[in-house]
């Protein structure tokens, strides 16, 4: 079985690859400049001469400030790029497995999303995001997409390392406290989608659309506080930071963020054996190797 990883730089392509190397898999993940996945005869070329059976998309066009200002790039990683590789999946006779945001959401909700709920992006990252599910999704039948929020790992850049960063500069740091979500371990997104991975080897057919995030709601306030906690109970940090809480149009920025985006997971991976991870522990870990 050999599986193909786009975006092998990015928190979830590391990930995946720390999995893959204990696997029996072959595999490669190669990163952005070995595989640019908005060129579609380097796709074609990819496959052809590595042939795999089953294709991961981790690549993505996820700054999503700066996507606002530039939209042609990101609707062409987020949008046109899915596409080519579903193009040259559907060529294959193979599945992909893509991975989308809670972002094509509109974040009005009160209760958690499910896999049916109405897509309403606020941003250019959430409506690029969602033309490329909808492009895989009419492009090839075997296709798994997962949609997950709020990623984390000790990997690239993300909430956690801003925050210990921030943290041995700024006393006092002011934290959005109205707007509420799922943090997820891209290490336990990665064992989920290898989890249906090796389900797809067997002949289960997981084609379709599912949430994946964390266990706990909170919202980026109480996500720095248990950051804090940790750092601090590790000895990473030797002062938390005094934290107060502000409301989202008290820190502007350029892309309009969903106010809830917890996705309702339960339902869609209830058949398939997938537990909803405790995000509190994978913090423990990925603060341990940061
Ligand atoms: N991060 C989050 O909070 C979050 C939340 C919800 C959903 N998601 C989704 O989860 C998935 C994984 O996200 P992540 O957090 O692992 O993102 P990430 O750390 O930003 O990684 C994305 C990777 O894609 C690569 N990439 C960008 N353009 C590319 C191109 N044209 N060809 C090949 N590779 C390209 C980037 O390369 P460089 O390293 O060269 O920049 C980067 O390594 C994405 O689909 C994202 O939309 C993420």
């Amino acid at each position: 079985m050999k599986v193909l990883v786009t975006g092998g730089n990015g928190q979830l392509g590391r990930c995946l690859q720390d999995r893959l190397q204990y696997t029996d898999y072959e595999w490669q993940a190669p990163d952005q400049s070995n595989l640019d996945i908005t060129d579609r005869s380097a796709i074609a070329t990819y496959f052809k001469i590595f042939q795999p059976d089953i294709v991961i998309n981790a690549a993505a066009y996820t700054a999503v400030d700066k996507a606002e200002s530039d939209q042609e790039n990101a609707y062409l990683v987020n949008a046109t790029a899915p596409g080519y590789l579903a193009e040259s999946c559907q060529t294959a006779a193979i599945p992909l497995i893509h991975i989308s945001t809670d972002y094509v959401f509109d974040g009005t909700a009160t209760v958690p999303y499910k896999v049916s709920d109405q897509t309403n992006p606020q941003s250019v990252y959430g409506s690029t995001k969602l033309v490329g599910e909808q492009i895989v999704q009419s492009t090839l039948s075997e296709h798994i997409i997962i949609r997950t929020a709020w990623v984390f790992s000790e990997y690239g850049n993300n909430f956690v390392k801003t925050m210990l960063r921030l943290a041995n500069f700024h006393p006092v740091l002011k934290i959005v406290g109205d707007q509420y979500g799922c943090p997820t371990y891209a290490g336990d997104l990665a064992d989920v989608i290898l989890k249906m991975v090796m389900q797809v080897q067997f002949g289960q057919k997981l084609w379709g659309l599912y949430h994946y995030c964390g266990d706990q709601i909170t919202s980026w306030h109480g996500f720095a506080r248990a950051i804090f906690d940790e750092a601090k109970r590790q000895g990473i940090i030797d002062n938390i930071p005094q934290l107060r809480v502000i409301n989202t149009d008290e820190y502007p920025v350029a892309a309009q963020r969903p106010q809830y985006s917890v996705l309702d997971c339960q339902l869609s991976f209830e058949n398939y054996h997938v537990e909803i991870a405790n995000w509190r522990k994978a913090l423990t870990r990925v603060i341990n190797k940061i």
